[in-house]
């Protein structure tokens, strides 16, 4: 998270002690410069910039230090604990596979890893016959770019064009940077792939009265100008569920358009579920807010439970393009990440937690839009669904972006118990596990009010 750094001087704050939530000890506390300054020592830069807080334990929506403080999880590490941290159906998983023992065994087969595939399509349903699983978000969008491309050439298209949306996000390896717009970011590659293009995104502040339709039909005209054939140049569209960084859904009319296309000219509709599948947005994957039917999703985080398990799944036609071999990953289908996922599974579906997930999501969006009210100079948009939201902060004199009120929000909340995504830009985002009590919701969200009030006031 560029931009902001956060102190790691030991603060006085106030002492908190609610139910959900514990503060008696100055933040950060004392010690956590020491361990960043190890890291520091020995760990590439690139992963620091989050918020001073040195986790020593997790239980559900609770995040713990070593000094006995305690949070309200609004993170879900980064949307990854949807069953809850350290849920106790996925570390039994782990450790049966443990004692048992098997810790890996590369491609040859095991039976859990059979179980879990059929567990895992019979979830994504129809049109979804076949899985490809991985350990990284960044491999299964790469996995998604092949395949699409491999089944463009098996149609006898010209170019192997991907088309993309603008500020939509898929991962830090080349591919996935390639189909990312942030061009900053895929500088380092040094050249850009001509095949892969990008439209506009539909931001509510952008549409103007517009359709989402009529938006999309001029994203695909500027296209046509640079002399793309949709029918010739084009194998696959790729759409992050939702766009990351603010929660932005995109207008259901823009995803039909878009499926419309797909079926036109023989292109491939592919979604990349990171953040939003596994019942995050009260569904069990975000696409299915829009109506559409994609040929192949990307999937991770909330996927393994804690785990490192991401994955491809599609129809069986795609998934099996790439011969034996040719499509394959050490860690693929590790026993030990498939009893994980096989126990997100059954726990997702024991506890109801996708419908949960949505009734939630409405107490979620009411109590934000409440603090909306309150804070009408300073709440640009609140945006979201389900167990994600977003609030986006402007300044009050300029109406523009505010990052900087929007990190001072963020550090705030930590300072009294409750643990936001700090994104770096003017958004704080809030995905608890999906199992977070309605009362822990409404108290952090209350403590996010809180935060606001009292740095809009210095
Ligand atoms: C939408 C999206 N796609 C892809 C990725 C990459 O996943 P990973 O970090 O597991 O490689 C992320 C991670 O934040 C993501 O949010």
């Amino acid at each position: 998270m560029a931009g902001h750094i956060f102190s790691l001087t030991p603060q006085p704050v106030p002492r908190v002690k609610t139910k959900h939530r514990v503060i008696q000890t100055p933040i950060p506390v004392e010690g956590t410069a020491e361990i960043f300054a190890r890291l520091d020592k020995v760990e590439s830069r690139s992963m620091h910039g989050q918020l001073p807080l040195v986790w020593e334990r997790a239980m559900d929506f609770s995040v713990y230090d070593i000094a006995g403080n305690r949070w309200i999880d609004f993170t879900s590490t980064i949307f990854v604990a949807n069953v809850g941290h350290s849920n106790a159906r996925v570390a039994d998983a782990i450790q049966a596979t443990l004692d048992r023992p098997l810790y890996s065994c590369y491609a040859y087969a095991n039976p859990t890893r059979a179980q879990y595939l059929e567990k895992l399509i019979a979830f994504a349903g129809a049109p979804f016959e076949k899985a490809f699983l991985l350990s990284a978000g960044t491999e299964a969008t790469e996995a998604v770019l092949k395949l699409m491309r491999m089944h463009g050439q098996n149609h006898g298209k010209r170019r192997l064009g991907i088309i993309c949306i603008e500020n939509n996000w898929h991962g830090r390896t080349l591919g996935a940077q390639m189909m990312s717009s942030n061009l900053g970011q895929r500088a380092w590659i040094g050249y850009q792939d001509a095949d892969i293009h990008h439209i506009p995104f539909p931001y509510p502040w952008v549409l103007d009265g517009q359709s989402g339709e009529e938006f999309f039909q001029q994203g695909l005209a500027k296209l046509a100008a640079k002399g793309i054939d949709l029918s010739t140049d084009v194998c696959g569209f790729m759409l992050e569920s939702f766009q990351g960084w603010g929660a932005v859904f995109y207008p259901t009319d823009f995803v039909q358009a878009i499926e419309k296309i797909c079926c036109q000219y023989g292109i491939l509709l592919a979604f990349d579920e990171m953040q939003a599948g596994f019942g995050r947005t009260g569904k069990s994957f975000g696409y299915k807010h829009y109506g559409v039917t994609p040929d192949l999703i990307a999937c991770g985080k909330g996927m393994g439970g804690g785990v490192p398990l991401s994955g491809v799944i599609g129809r069986g036609e795609i998934m099996d393009l790439p011969q034996v071999g040719n499509m394959s990953s050490t860690h693929s289908a590790n026993p030990l990440v498939c009893a994980a996922g096989l126990a997100v599974l059954e726990e997702l579906e024991s506890r109801n937690l996708i419908s949960e997930a949505e009734r939630k999501g409405k107490v979620f969006r009411d109590a934000l839009e409440a603090l909306q009210k309150r804070f009408p100079e300073r709440l640009s948009w609140i945006l979201g669904n389900g167990m994600i939201y977003a609030i986006l902060f402007s300044d009050p004199e300029t109406g523009l972006a505010d990052g900087a009120f929007t990190s001072k929000v963020a550090e705030r909340c930590m300072q009294k118990g409750v643990l936001v995504v700090h994104t770096g830009r003017e958004s704080i985002k809030l995905g608890p596990p999906l199992t977070i009590t309605d009362e822990a919701l409404l108290e952090g969200i209350a403590v996010i009010g809180e935060s606001i009030a009292e740095v809009a006031a210095e």
